[in-house]
């Protein structure tokens, strides 16, 4: 998608305004009459949502298109998605749209930055892999007669943040593997071209020389070595430490020797690594002046001879002994080398984001994501960003009863699999095993949120990008 900001009315271009239905028709002198006929008439429709296409004769615009707002009094943030989620190619390839008409009640910054969002988010396509590609091409001007243009180049960073985010979950793992991770970041941080940036790389040698065999027992099925990635920008200098961005970066999850039955669409098991890197790309192209650091202990989950087995025990960085009860729950073992290699490169801020368990997806489903956490204001916050967002966050608890059951293995310090009941809590417990005194914590399981194969309210399929607009909101207002 294309914007321009610079543009008049005056022109063959469609134009697209938002009308309310229980209104005396305002849009403009040329056209009021003859709407207001056509809607007393009943031939428009201006339910929240409806989209109608009209030919004026009396303009130089090739079409209008007028989008049902739904009753003023009713008009909030939700209706103005639904309405502005209508703004695709699916109209036509070039649009104005007549920012004024959206604004109703509302905030006008507000609007334009949900504005923004919306139509980057509805007029992405993943068809990388096809050979056909979808008529992907669309033109949208804005037009506001002083448009603030901070926020167009804030927003517009944003969205294309998340679009990369989502391009990157959507590939499929023979397209994308750790190696071609690594590879994205090192582009990205070229890209960036930002002297605060700075990417380390560790391989494998130097991952084990840190002692990270949790990560490593992942690794051991794999045709391909372990990388830790850690990127840092260190937008305010006067401070040393950074606020930690953990993100799960398992490549393809089989399962390992604990076999999934059902493993599509498991290539989306990176989605908290590609998370932190949009989080991150957003925060350096907005000049945010926070010190943040991603850090994704990235591989792939899967068999060979040589692959981790249930019944072995690993020895984590922080030298907890860990029985493998599952080769499955191996998201946990690499996040745990990660915690604590986040503490240990001048982090006490921790945020985790992971596609971690099934058990999440089933308790609060493809539109919440769960959060856990030592820091209640911490919580209360992102939760808040995530409302005010549209991405909704609801708290699970950890209870001690599941903490006993995360120390109960006969064999080691911890277990890696609690079963079946309270899975996301179970999960949740195991990684607060690794959280130092003095650290805030916040855990983020986006296995139901981060990709969705029936969409409900006409997204894209696939992923999602969740997450980077609300913990960019958290960030920018730290
Ligand atoms: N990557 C999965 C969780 C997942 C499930 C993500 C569905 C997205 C959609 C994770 O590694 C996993 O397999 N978790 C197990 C844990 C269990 C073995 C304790 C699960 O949720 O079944
Ligand atoms: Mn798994
Ligand atoms: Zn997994």
């Amino acid at each position: 998608m294309e914007l321009i900001t610079k543009v008049s009315l005056d022109c063959p271009i469609p134009l697209v305004y938002g009308v309310f239905d229980n209104e005396e028709i305002n849009i403009n002198d040329a056209l009021n009459g003859y709407v207001n006929k056509l809607k007393n008439e009943k031939l428009i429709n201006l339910s929240l949502g409806a989209v109608n296409k009209i030919f004026p004769t009396n303009l130089p615009n090739k079409a209008i298109f007028l989008i049902g707002l739904g009753k003023k009094e009713e008009y909030n943030y939700q209706n103005l998605i639904k309405a502005t989620s209508k703004i695709t190619n699916k109209l036509y390839d070039e649009v104005i749209v007549v920012l004024n008409s959206f604004v109703g009640n509302l905030s006008k910054d507000e609007v334009l930055k949900k504005l923004l969002l919306t139509t980057f988010s509805y007029n992405y396509h993943y068809d990388e892999c096809k050979s056909k590609k979808s008529n992907q091409k669309f033109t949208l001007g804005i037009y506001d007669e002083n448009c603030n243009h901070r926020i167009i180049d804030e927003y517009v960073n944003l969205a294309i943040a998340i679009n990369n985010t989502r391009d990157l979950v959507n590939k499929p793992y023979n397209y994308l593997n750790v190696n071609d991770l690594v590879s994205y970041c090192e582009e990205l941080v070229n890209n960036l071209n930002n002297e605060a940036i700075n990417l380390k790389v560790l391989n494998k040698d130097e991952i084990e020389k840190l002692g990270m065999n949790a990560f490593l027992g992942v690794n051991k099925g794999s045709a391909l070595d372990a990388k830790l990635i850690h990127l840092t920008y260190q937008g305010n200098p006067n401070d040393e430490y950074f606020i930690s961005l953990i993100g799960k970066g398992i490549m393809y999850d089989t399962g390992g020797y604990s076999i999934k039955e059902k493993m599509n669409n498991m290539k989306n098991d990176m989605g908290g690594a590609a998370t932190a890197l949009g989080i991150f790309e957003a925060c350096v192209n907005n000049k945010l002046k926070v010190n943040i650091q991603v850090i994704v202990c990235a591989t792939d989950n899967r068999i060979s001879a040589d692959a981790l087995l249930p019944d072995d025990v690993v020895t984590a960085m922080n030298k907890k002994t860990i029985e493998i009860v599952s080769t499955d729950a191996e998201g946990r073992l690499t996040l745990a080398d990660a915690l604590t290699y986040a503490q240990r490169n001048k982090s006490h801020i921790i945020i985790d984001i992971a596609t971690l368990t099934g058990a999440v997806c089933v308790a609060l489903g493809e539109y919440t994501t769960g959060i856990f956490g030592n820091d209640k204001e911490m919580i209360k916050k992102i939760c808040e960003y995530g409302e005010q967002e549209n991405e909704h966050i609801w708290e699970l608890p950890i209870t001690d009863y599941i903490r006993e059951k995360v120390r109960s293995s006969k064999v080691a310090d911890l277990t890696n699999s609690t079963g079946r009941y309270m899975g996301a809590s179970g999960a949740a417990a195991f990684l607060e095993e690794f959280i130092e005194e003095g650290s805030k914590w916040i855990h983020l399981d986006i296995a139901g949120t981060c990709f969705l194969t029936s969409p409900s309210y006409n997204e894209e399929y696939g992923a999602t990008g969740v997450l980077v607009k609300t913990l960019y909101q958290y960030l920018k207002n730290y």
